[in-house]
Order: structure tokens, then C-alpha cells, then sequence
């Protein structure tokens, strides 16, 4: 079975978690695309869905699902979205799309995330997947040598530039003990938009795609 058809199943998953008459909390990248064609199928039973990037509003509005405002829907009930790595205790390396700044905000309004991932995204430290942080374009240079200092190799993501308008740094070489810490650490660096770390607000459920069915971890 690919990786995708793990995704795949992972996505499909989620949609148990949909309920009736709901504004879904949808995130981005390959996993969660399945999970918008997923949702297609049952559009009639929610009243729509608020988006955390222009790919997946794009791909919504393909399906005929009306994408909301956040501020609009208010707090939301559900978040669906993947994940790029994850450990036992559901913290999260996100941003491999480079959505991740609204990403943290949509799942920070949102009563329960469900993340879907294939089972390869599991891990037991946080780190190997290289570390993504949104920053200003003006600091770029300055977050990258704080970056240095604390022991990260930053690389610039080339020919990236956010939804936000701002640039993505890939930091290589964490081993990401204590996530929680590290992230509110990292979080104020001046310059910093968001940090990549789903850890200070981790998901509440991963529904990981195996080759044998659906792992529902919690942490
Ligand atoms: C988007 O910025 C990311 O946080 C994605 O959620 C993450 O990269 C997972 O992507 P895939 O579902 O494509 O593996």
C-alpha cells in the first residue's frame, strides 16, 4: 500500500468525527486534501467550512463547500488536519506546506483537533523533520543566527513566500526534547511569526493509516 493510500484512509477516517449542521476547521497538504474530497460527499450535512490556507479554500470551493471567515464562524468545533511528524504525546512539527501560522490559529479556536497522518509520521522525538519558522522578512537573517545560538542549522526555504507574505526557515538538526519549552522559546524571538511546534496545543486525536486499518492514538 503506498503512502498515499494510508493518507488516504486516515482522511477518510476523520469524517466520523464530522457532525451535522458543523463549521469544519479544515487544514492543507496531501492528507488533507483527501479529506476535502471526503467531505464533498456529505457537504449538504455541514454549514461549510473555515480554511487555513488559499490551496485547500481553493479546493473547497472546487467541491462547492462555502469556506467561512474565522472571525465570522467564531470558535469552531472541529480541526482536521495532518501533521509532518509526530510523537507519542500528539505534539506536532507542522508547516511543510508553509501554512503553518494559520494553521496554529485555526486549530487554537477549535474545541477538538483530529490529526490524520500515514503511519510514517510517528516518531518517538520530535526533530528529524527539519523544523519550519514563519518569519518577517526583515529579520530573516536576525531569527536565523538565534537559531544558530540554540544549536539549529536554518535554511532558507527557496522560492517560498507565505500566505502572510512573510519567508519559511527549515531549521535542521533538533532533537526536540522538550517541545513545549522549546516552542514559547522560540515564539519570542522578535522577527518570529509562528514556529512549527504544535506542542503548547497538540492534537486531541491521531488517526494514523496502517497497512491493516485506522491507529487511534491519544496522547
Ligand atoms: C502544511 O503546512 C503542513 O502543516 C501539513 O499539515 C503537513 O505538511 C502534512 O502534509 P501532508 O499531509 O502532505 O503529508
Amino acid at each position: 500500500m503506498s503512502s498515499d493510500d494510508l493518507k488516504k484512509r486516515a482522511a477518510e477516517a476523520a469524517l466520523e468525527y464530522v457532525e451535522d449542521n458543523m463549521i469544519v476547521g479544515v487544514g492543507t497538504g496531501s492528507t488533507v486534501n483527501h479529506f476535502i474530497d471526503a467531505l464533498a460527499r456529505i457537504k449538504h450535512r455541514i454549514d461549510g467550512a473555515v480554511s487555513s490556507s488559499e490551496a485547500s479554500t481553493q479546493r473547497l470551493k472546487a467541491h462547492h463547500i462555502p469556506v467561512l471567515d474565522l472571525n465570522a464562524a467564531g470558535p469552531l468545533p472541529l480541526y482536521v488536519d495532518g501533521a509532518d511528524e509526530s510523537n507519542h504525546s500528539l505534539q506536532l512539527i507542522k508547516g511543510g506546506g508553509a501554512a503553518l501560522t494559520r494553521e496554529k490559529i485555526v486549530a487554537a479556536a477549535s474545541e477538538q483537533f483530529v490529526c490524520i497522518a500515514d503511519q510514517s509520521k510517528l516518531v518517538d522525538v520530535l526533530g528529524t523533520f527539519p523544523l519550519p519558522v514563519e518569519v518577517i522578512p526583515m529579520a530573516r537573517s536576525h531569527v536565523a543566527r538565534e537559531l544558530l545560538k540554540r544549536g539549529g542549522q536554518p535554511v532558507l526555504r527557496e522560492h517560498c513566500v507565505t500566505d502572510n507574505g512573510n519567508l519559511i526557515l527549515d531549521v535542521y538538526n533538533l532533537r526536540i526534547l522538550e517541545p513545549a519549552r522549546l516552542e514559547a522559546e522560540l515564539n519570542n524571538i522578535p522577527g518570529v511569526v509562528t514556529v512549527g511546534l504544535f506542542a503548547l496545543r497538540p492534537a486531541d486525536l491521531l488517526l494514523l493509516g496502517t497497512p491493516t486499518g485506522v491507529r487511534t492514538l491519544r496522547p
